[in-house]
């Protein structure tokens, strides 16, 4: 069965202390997740290794990096691979979010490249797709995400694509204040699982948690993780703050 998905992302937020005083912030509040559930911190990687042994103990929780380079090591200055991920002990990072893709010219070959190394080594990638305004405004949002997910996941295999989760985000809903509404998010993502359905079969896209990040707060969580197809979100702004992050896991199916 798939997982139902809390992920944060804090981007480039708050300083070692203040990430630290957010995540007691959130151990302190009442907020409980069954074996179906998962809550996953995305945090800077100066502060990885303070969050994986502050939440690491806690049952369902992980801490996930926000990037990570294609290559396994060598003459790379700045870059940070996934071997370095894992001897610290993180089991997810972040890929392709919109944010990299504009800013730092990230494309879905280079993005396969990331998936590639991540799953040789045992770690699950939280693949971002989502189209820009103009795109949702010619109505070819889905022709712009099947694009997106053909070109960076559907090399992989049936047993590959299932340790994969996707996060849906439609670029003009993140840090805008503007959320999909749930009927819009509810039929991107089925349109998205119908993909992975033509491709591998309906089982396999059953078993993959589709997310969807964009304006997500604790007032539209529970009715955007209703939706049968939304199987929980990745939160940018309201990660940020204890009691929004808490009521949007508690908003979990
Ligand atoms: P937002 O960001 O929740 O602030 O819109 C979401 C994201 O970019 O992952």
């Amino acid at each position: 069965m798939r997982k139902q998905i809390a992920a944060a992302n804090w981007k480039m937020n708050l300083t070692l202390q203040k990430g630290e005083e957010l995540l007691n912030e959130i151990i302190a509040l009442p907020h409980s997740l069954n074996e179906d559930q998962q809550a996953i911190f995305a945090v800077p990687f100066p502060y990885l290794a303070m969050a994986h042994q502050k939440m690491g103990g806690y049952k369902n929780v992980f801490i996930a990096a926000q990037n990570c380079y294609n290559k396994k090591s060598g003459a790379y200055t700045g870059e940070t691979s996934v071997e370095m991920l894992q001897s610290i002990g993180i089991k997810f990072v972040v890929l392709g979010h919109s944010e990299r893709r504009e800013y730092f010219n990230e494309s879905n070959q280079f993005l396969a490249e990331k998936v590639n190394i991540c799953l040789e080594n045992s770690i699950t990638p939280i693949f971002c797709c989502g189209e820009a305004l103009s795109v949702r405004e010619a109505n070819s949002q889905n022709e712009f995400v099947t694009k997106q997910l053909e070109e960076s996941l559907f090399h992989l295999s049936a047993e590959q694509i299932q340790k994969v989760v996707i996060a849906y985000e439609p670029i003009w809903a993140i840090g805008t204040g503007k959320t999909a509404t749930s009927e819009q998010a509810q039929e991107i993502h089925a349109f998205i699982r119908s993909q992975f359905a033509a491709k591998y079969g309906a089982a396999v896209a059953e078993n993959i948690s589709v997310l969807y990040g964009g304006s997500v707060k604790a007032s539209n969580a529970k009715e955007l993780f209703s939706q049968p197809d939304v199987d929980g979100g990745l939160v940018g702004g309201a990660s940020l703050i204890a009691a929004e992050f808490v009521a949007i896991i508690n908003a979990l199916k």
